[in-house]
């Protein structure tokens, strides 16, 4: 079984069956994970470049570390020590890198369609670790591995995806995936942060979070991106957490035993209260744990594609 494409853009027009053998490939790796050497040959020889022009924490690790246990070679690039402060272009930056020989390129950026523009002047193959307000699929497929431990499957559940739909990556990566999937998707925030287009991606909007925790299995909270300039969006971000944000008592009221996750990083007693975010209904370091088998099952597949 091999995966149908040679770079991992985005969830959008993934097949399933891709989905679910990076998902079941996970399974492996995840396994490899709980052993004391945490370590397999499998990308012995292959170069892999993190090319990192926005902050990162969760998933510039996790590819690093994803990579290390796969045994491949492994550079990291960070914008403050690259040459892109002399004035590099993007294209001269990735035509030097792939000049050294390497394999696969992990690219995290501020600008849509960066990885999608790699993807046609590279001969690496490229895996998008984010970028803009666009996609961010190695994290929608560690929240869906994160969904299918929980509950043994996917299809037929229901996703709530909360908060600021509008720009966010996380967002639009799990429609894609959980639809493709099976899932019954909607999304609950302030109407001025969802999008107009959202319901003819087949995504029911609910407007009251006490009716999305009540009709849900899963609630999927999007982090307040207060550096993208969120705030414009709402009055405060106090209204926003009386609004929108998850608290015990809130889960308490609509007698619910829902599964909350969350991608990081947390806005403490915004989008969740430290109650909810250290609670028994959440599973927001597993998803982190997830994320190296999921980015390992990744980067195995596009690896042994070559
Ligand atoms: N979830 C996520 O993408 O976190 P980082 O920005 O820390 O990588």
């Amino acid at each position: 079984m091999s995966l149908s494409s040679r770079h991992l853009l985005g969830l959008q027009g993934v097949p399933k069956e891709d989905i679910q053998l990076i998902l079941d490939t996970a399974s492996t790796f995840r396994e490899i994970l709980e052993r004391p050497i945490k370590r397999v040959p499998t990308l012995q020889g292959k170069t892999i470049v993190n090319l990192f022009y926005e902050n990162s924490t969760r998933t510039r690790i996790s590819f690093e570390l994803a990579e290390k246990r796969l045994s491949a070679d492994s550079v990291n690039f960070s914008i403050g020590q690259s040459s892109v402060s002399k004035g590099e272009t993007l294209k001269d930056t990735i035509k030097n890198i792939e000049a050294m020989k390497v394999d696969i390129v992990v690219v995290r950026h501020s600008a849509a369609g960066v990885p999608n523009f790699l993807s046609r002047i590279c001969s690496s193959n490229i895996i998008n670790a984010g970028d803009g307000i666009h996609e961010h699929p190695t994290q929608a497929l560690l929240d869906m591995y994160s969904i299918r431990e929980k509950f043994g499957k996917l299809a037929g559940l229901k996703v709530c995806i909360v908060g600021d739909v509008a720009h966010s990556r996380v967002a639009l990566s799990n429609i894609f995936g959980l639809k493709t999937i099976g899932a019954q998707v909607s999304v609950c925030g302030p109407s001025t942060m969802i999008p107009k287009f959202i319901e003819e991606l087949g995504v029911n909007v609910i407007h009251n979070i006490d009716e999305a925790i009540q009709e849900n299995d899963v609630l999927n909270v999007l982090r307040i991106q207060l550096e993208r300039k969120a705030r414009e969006y709402f009055p405060s971000i106090r209204e926003y957490a009386n609004y929108f944000g998850i608290t015990s008592e809130r889960l308490e009221k609509n007698g619910k035993d829902i599964l909350i996750l969350h991608p990081g990083p947390i806005n403490r007693g915004v989008e969740l209260s430290s109650e909810v975010a250290d609670g028994l209904n959440q599973v927001i370091l597993q998803q982190v744990t997830n994320g190296v088998a999921v980015r390992m099952a990744v980067l195995y597949l596009l690896g042994t594609l070559n």
